[in-house]
């Protein structure tokens, strides 16, 4: 038998549904113990703030339950609104040395007090210029109450937080340890989930660029929801079986090209900003007499619009850095990279290769204990999870 403390646990609370994986490392590999997902009512978090936590406290207990979890200590994610990730120049030094001076550095970083905060960062190993004596950082902000309201939450399960890790960094944790990746390779992971869209350029393996977008499933189900004047679950169930449908839901035309687009270049202003969702103004685009199936493609394409702009934007930012290397492929993981047709229309798009994340590639199964089938299913949903356990 193995000890717990070889047990690692990746809990992985998003704003849509709770994730867990149990790991078991041992010296050589990992392999899989358990892996679960449980959702909970989409009015549990409401613009990122936990106004729920008892529905979420219950959809933790689930996916406890169902893989008979044990362990208490639990390795957590992040994302939102409330955390900042900032890319920032500062002197050559050692990480002890940057840790006693990054808070003093913060902030003039971020938008918020200092006080309000939980300061992180990661140090660019590909951004170390000895002629400049400069590095770069990737300063990490989050806020003391997001914190707080995920703790409490865990403090209700007896569960112990060992370690808190940005999404976006487990994401990239993950697809390290699943993938091939060419050193020189400039790669663009995106983490479709329910609310957010977790972007991030890795260069040499490493994070380089993140932002999160403000689109995500439940906009696209909130838009079909109000187009057809449905409940939540009725417009989730609309959402997946019409793409299961075999219909073309996805057109070129959906993405309008972003020329006009005004963009400020190297300001660095796309850093830990956002842009916040525009809901369609719906009566006036979507004609009557369409059927329902053009209707329904006209809701999913003016949401796609919108997450493509924020990726096109995204890359055209990234370049305006000053970056020569062609980004030369985009990984997709989370729920909505589920959506059917996704990765043909986004390759057509952004004219690069495009796949879905396959976070348990590296990981030993055990497939008589397991169903493969839900597993293969749930497996681009689990890359934060795993990422996590995986720290
Ligand atoms: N088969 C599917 N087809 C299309 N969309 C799907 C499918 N399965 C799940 N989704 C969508 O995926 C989204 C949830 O994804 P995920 O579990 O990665 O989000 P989350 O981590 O809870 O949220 P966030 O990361 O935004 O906080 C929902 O919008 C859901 O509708
Ligand atoms: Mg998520």
């Amino acid at each position: 038998m193995f000890g717990k403390k070889d047990i690692s646990v990746g809990l992985d609370i998003g704003t849509d549904a709770v994730k867990m994986v149990q790991l078991l490392k041992k010296k050589n590999e990992v392999e899989l113990i358990s892996f679960g997902s449980a959702t909970f009512p989409p009015e549990a978090i409401a613009d990122g703030v936990i106004v729920d936590p008892n529905s979420i406290v219950e959809a933790i207990r689930k996916v406890i339950a169902e893989s008979n979890t044990k362990i208490k200590q639990v390795k957590v994610g992040l994302s939102g609104r409330s955390v900042i990730v900032k890319k920032i120049k500062m002197p050559l030094m050692s990480e002890e040395e940057l840790r006693d001076s990054i808070h003093w550095e913060a902030e003039q970083h971020i938008p918020f007090s200092i006080d309000e905060v939980v300061l992180d960062f990661q140090i660019i190993s590909d951004e170390k210029n000895e002629k400049l004596k400069q590095m770069g950082v990737l300063l990490v902000a989050a806020k003391k109450d997001k914190i707080k309201s995920y703790m409490d939450i865990l403090s209700q399960l007896s569960l112990e937080p060992v370690l808190v890790d940005l999404d976006s960094f487990a994401i990239a944790n993950s697809f390290e340890a699943s993938s091939e990746i060419k050193d020189d390779e400039v790669l663009c992971l995106l983490n479709l989930g329910g609310e957010l869209t977790n972007l991030n350029i890795m260069k040499k393996t490493s994070p380089y660029f993140v932002r999160e977008i403000s689109v995500g499933g439940n906009h696209f189900t909130r838009a079909i929801q109000k187009e057809f004047n449905v409940d939540f679950n009725k417009a989730e169930e609309m959402k997946i079986n019409i793409m299961k449908s075999g219909l073309q839901i996805f057109s070129k035309k959906a993405a309008y090209i972003d020329e006009g687009m005004q963009f400020i270049r190297g300001a660095g202003e796309l850093e830990g900003s956002r842009t916040d969702f525009k809901e369609a103004e719906k009566k006036e685009e979507i004609p009557v007499g369409k059927s329902e199936e053009e209707r329904m493609k006209m809701v999913i394409g003016s949401v796609m619009e919108q997450l493509v702009n924020e990726v096109r934007r995204s890359f055209d930012y990234f370049h305006g850095m000053g970056e020569e290397k062609e980004i030369k492929k985009i990984i997709l993981s989370g729920g909505t990279s589920r959506m059917i047709g996704l990765v043909d229309y986004f390759s057509d798009i952004f004219k690069i290769s495009v796949e879905v994340a396959n976070p348990f590639a590296n990981i030993k199964i055990d497939e008589t204990k397991f169903d493969i089938v839900k597993l293969r299913e749930l497996s681009p949903v689990m890359g934060v999870s795993i990422g996590l356990a995986l720290r």
